[in-house]
């Protein structure tokens, strides 16, 4: 987590990642843009503080990969529009709270709590994907 004593309480994100429970925070407005995704979408946060948050399309609406469930915070985040509403229709265990997180933009400051689906979870958290054939 980053340093947030300096952060007036009117402009911090606070964003958790489930289901590891990771929280990152961050004052609106200052984060740099990580060139994946649309900017300050969860794919973009995620990149930002090494969250692994798979992309197959680099972040261009054009996969499901990115599929997130919303748990808190919908009423800041842009709403989603036709191609990404037409994209989740293909996604598994789509849900009324899925969204892609290239897509779901942060649109101001608060509380932001996004659940990574279970496919996703295969993952460790850091940026690297577990191995299953070591080396061989
Ligand atoms: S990364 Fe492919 S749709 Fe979001």
């Amino acid at each position: 987590m980053t340093n947030t004593q300096n952060i007036p309480a009117d402009k911090l994100v606070r964003v958790t990642f489930q289901p590891e429970g990771k929280t990152v925070e961050f004052e609106y407005g200052t984060m740099p843009y990580d060139h994946h995704g649309k900017p300050m979408s969860f794919l973009d946060v995620a990149e930002n503080f090494d969250v692994f948050l798979d992309h197959a399309c680099g972040g261009s609406c054009a996969c499901t990969t990115c599929h997130l469930w919303i748990k808190e915070g919908d009423a800041g985040i842009s709403e989603a529009d036709d191609d990404e509403i037409d994209r989740l229709d293909m996604a598994a265990d789509q849900q009324l709270n899925s969204r892609l997180g290239c897509q779901a933009v942060i649109t101001r400051p608060g509380t932001y709590v996004v659940e990574i689906p279970k496919w996703n979870r295969n993952y460790v958290s850091e940026g690297k994907p577990l191995t299953l054939a070591e080396g061989k």
